[in-house]
């Protein structure tokens, strides 16, 4: 006797449990601030004090890969082995994890174990990858907390590697598990699966193939590009072009993309036992009893032989679970016939009655080489075909390629070197780790501090000029991939030292005064680099602005940062740490949908700042007149460069009356004279607009909010400054 269900007959809507019309939904293009406050310590059931390094050093690390290379040739029910060997599974389960990865705005990769939510877990490129996690529980529960599912991931490809012959080139743990998913990644505008009408939409010219920034992958829910070719079109030559824009926004170059997928493609095998039609619901729309599993399939046994994936049924090397050269030797030796999967998918046959290529499960049965229309890219592309000819012809250059892209494509997200923890770390420092040398001269203590930052207001620069420049330093940070930062003081190189945000002009005179007292002190016995330099000139301009304003306060400083040259600068892929837009400095412009709001706040998740922070920091940058083309935009106050919570009083006075008068411009006028008061853009009226931005600024504008406003400005420019700053913070911990 079911009363609910007798009185409440099928509930249409989900009445429960945060269920029904949203926010969100009456007003999409509202700014969300949820991912302002993601994976904070109400998520985490490690809770704050966990400290990932210091447990990762009690792990048996060598332990922990006997039981991955024994599991390897482990074959489970859950789901039996190909060639009694999960290699293949396992590396393909690690590059999916790292794959997401894309230099544009830092964000996806493997180095928070995303792939274990939604909607990543549940992407028709993940099919089967559900297994491949589960298959590692076992071994995830023995070690606990020791080994992050993030680390545990790409482990298990590199221990997959080795265990089939191949030497790679090093592995770093340190990847701190996420607890839910990151809601602040763009992975398209898509709402079906393989859908890409808006990533290569393009008003002005619909042929144009044009993929939208900051992706980098062809299609809704694929990692790159779709394996039959552009749209299902077998066309290989086609087919790389979109291999070399998706690889690209990897920040891989044609050597490293074609090592990486001829590397790849040594091992395993691609299922496509039958149609699509058989196989169930992704894990996140799977049933309960499924217990996040998904893809349930009734095509026979629905695993093993049977087993449907991607829907195409290749094997590319005699040898699929141990290291060969022969990917490249069949990619060369025949020629190829386009033909289709049992599941009906486009792939290529060699043409030659060579039986020479082992089934999976039937050690009677062999079959021809076959290729994807993506293999067959590296081929009849000419530039991916001059480097696959050199592999071919150089196993140990096509090796080394391999493990070097390998451990790029691994550890890209993983920031500063300083951050690895294991006994298997590369020695060599690579280009892309963004080498800082190290400090080993004596830091300065709190009086030499003390003095130097008088010395620093002596240099007749004003306060919001000081204060730019640190912000233009430290601001570069990207919690993404933890690239950027002032630690380098790469502000000052190439490419950073000419965008049109750091206003160059300005930029430069500033560095040369700061350059000069860096000589100066250095002659003098004091060593200070001059990254240090800068963002002590912010701290000494923060201070005086704030003396200026009636309040004491000292503004924290922890020396100890380096500078790096320009030859330890990544320059290509440096240009994509150039914001698109900081609002912070009132820089950039709203696009299509896109509003400066938008911007400001996706660069504020990037900053790992909350809402509060991000408006305190705001309101105190207004005051102190710091916008990049310095306009007076949002600068409400009669005392630029005074550190006052003038921007919020200003901004809610009811007697302002705001008017658009140019694309994101507006003006206030006072409601009784007319009289013209204040400019803005939309970077500052957002602060009056939206709803929990504005009661945040409400506590900054009140009467008994000026002191709190400047105590909270200082511990959030603190912050900023602090991003990178590694070696201070409890190591390992940081996200
Ligand atoms: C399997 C496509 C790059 C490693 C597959 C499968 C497809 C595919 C469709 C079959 C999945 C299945 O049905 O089980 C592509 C495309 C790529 C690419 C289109 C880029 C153009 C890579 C890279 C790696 C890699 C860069 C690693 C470095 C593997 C492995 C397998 C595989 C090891 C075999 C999985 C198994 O044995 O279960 N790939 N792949 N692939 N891929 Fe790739």
């Amino acid at each position: 006797n079911n009363i609910a269900e007798s009185k409440c007959p099928a509930q249409a809507s989900l009445n429960v449990a945060g269920g029904g019309t949203r926010i969100h939904d009456w007003w999409p293009e509202s700014v969300k601030l949820n991912i302002l406050r993601q994976n904070t310590s109400v998520t985490n059931p490690l809770g704050e004090d966990f400290d990932y390094a210091a447990a990762f050093k009690t792990l048996d690390y060598e332990g922990l890969k006997r039981d991955l290379s024994a599991l390897m040739t482990n074959s489970q029910d859950l789901w039996p082995a190909d060639f009694g060997h999960y290699g293949g599974l396992f590396i393909r389960m690690a590059w999916h994890s790292a794959g997401t990865y894309r230099v544009t705005d830092g964000r996806g990769g493997g180095g928070h174990a995303q792939q274990r939510f939604a909607p990543l877990n549940s992407w028709p490129d993940n099919v089967s990858l559900d297994k491949a996690r589960r298959l590692l529980w076992p071994i995830k529960q023995k070690y606990g907390n020791k080994i992050s599912w993030a680390d545990l991931l790409i482990l298990t490809g590199n221990v997959a590697l080795e265990s089939m012959g191949f030497k790679t080139f090093g592995f770093a743990g340190g990847r701190i598990d996420d607890w839910e998913a990151d809601e602040s990644v763009y992975w398209g505008g898509e709402n079906t699966w393989l859908g890409n009408e808006v990533r290569y939409h393009n008003e002005k010219d619909p042929h144009k193939r044009d993929l939208e920034s900051p992706l980098a992958a062809a299609h809704m829910g694929l990692i790159y590009v779709n394996p039959e070719g552009p749209d299902g079109n077998p066309d290989p030559v086609a087919a790389a072009r979109d291999i070399r824009t998706t690889f690209g926004r990897m920040a891989m170059n044609d050597e490293e993309t074609v090592a990486l997928i001829a590397g790849g493609h040594s091992f395993g095998k691609t299922h496509g036992a039958g149609p699509a039609t058989h196989v169930g619901k992704e894990p996140h729309g799977a049933n309960i009893e499924q217990q996040g599993l998904g893809w349930a399939s009734t095509y026979e046994t629905g695993k093993g032989p049977h087993t449907i994936t991607s829907g195409l049924e290749v094997t590319w090397t005699k040898t699929p679970t141990k290291w060969s050269n022969n990917y490249f030797e069949y990619l060369f030796k025949y020629e190829w016939e386009l033909t289709k999967s049992p599941a009906g998918a486009n792939q290529w046959v060699a043409k030659t009655d060579d039986l020479i290529i082992p089934d999976a499960y039937d050690s009677n049965k062999f079959h021809k080489p076959k290729m994807l229309t993506t293999d067959l890219s590296l081929r009849f592309d000419p530039e991916y075909e001059k480097i696959s000819r050199r592999f071919l012809e150089n196993p140990d250059q096509f090796a080394d390629a391999f493990a070097r892209a390998w451990f790029k494509l691994t550890h890209r997200d993983m920031g500063p070197k300083c951050l690895y923890i294991g006994p298997e770390i590369p020695k060599e420092d690579l280009l892309w780790q963004d080498p800082i040398p190290p400090v080993n001269h004596a830091l300065i203590d709190d009086k030499e501090v003390a003095a130097i930052k008088k010395e620093i207001l002596n240099l007749g620069i004003d306060v919001s000029q000081l204060v730019s420049t640190a912000w233009a330093s430290a601001s570069t940070f990207r919690s993404s991939d933890k690239r950027g930062g002032a630690n380098g003081a790469r502000v000052r190189l190439t490419p950073q030292k000419d965008w049109e945000v750091n206003n160059p002009a300005q930029l430069s005179r500033v560095l040369a005064a700061l350059e000069d007292l860096q000589k100066r002190l250095n002659q003098s016995g004091k060593t200070v680099s001059l990254a240090d330099l800068i963002v002590l000139a912010g701290v000494a301009g923060v201070e005086k602005a704030a003396r200026d304003g009636g309040v004491d306060i000292n503004v924290p400083f922890t020396p100890g940062r380096g500078d790096a040259t320009q030859e330890q600068t990544d320059v290509e892929s440096g240009k994509h740490l150039e914001p698109v837009a900081d609002g912070f400095r009132n820089h950039g412009k709203s696009y299509g949908a896109v509003k400066q709001e938008h911007l400001l706040v996706d660069r504020a998740n990037l900053l790992n700042l909350s809402a509060p922070e991000l408006t305190v920091l705001i309101g105190g940058m207004r005051a102190l007149n710091t916008n990049y083309d310095g306009s007076a935009h949002g600068v409400f106050t009669s005392r630029p460069g005074v550190l006052t919570n003038d921007f919020f009083v200003n901004l809610l006075d009811i007697n302002t009356e705001w008017k658009q008068t140019g694309e994101d411009v507006f003006e206030g006028f006072d409601r009784k004279t007319g009289a013209r008061k204040w400019s803005a853009t939309r970077n500052d009226l957002i602060f009056g607009h939206h709803p929990e931005l504005r009661a945040v600024a409400e506590v900054y504008g009140s009467a008994d909010g000026t002191q709190k406003f400047v105590k909270d400005f200082v511990a959030a420019w603190d912050k900023v400054m602090n991003l990178d700053r590694f070696d201070i913070q409890k190591t390992g911990n940081k996200k």
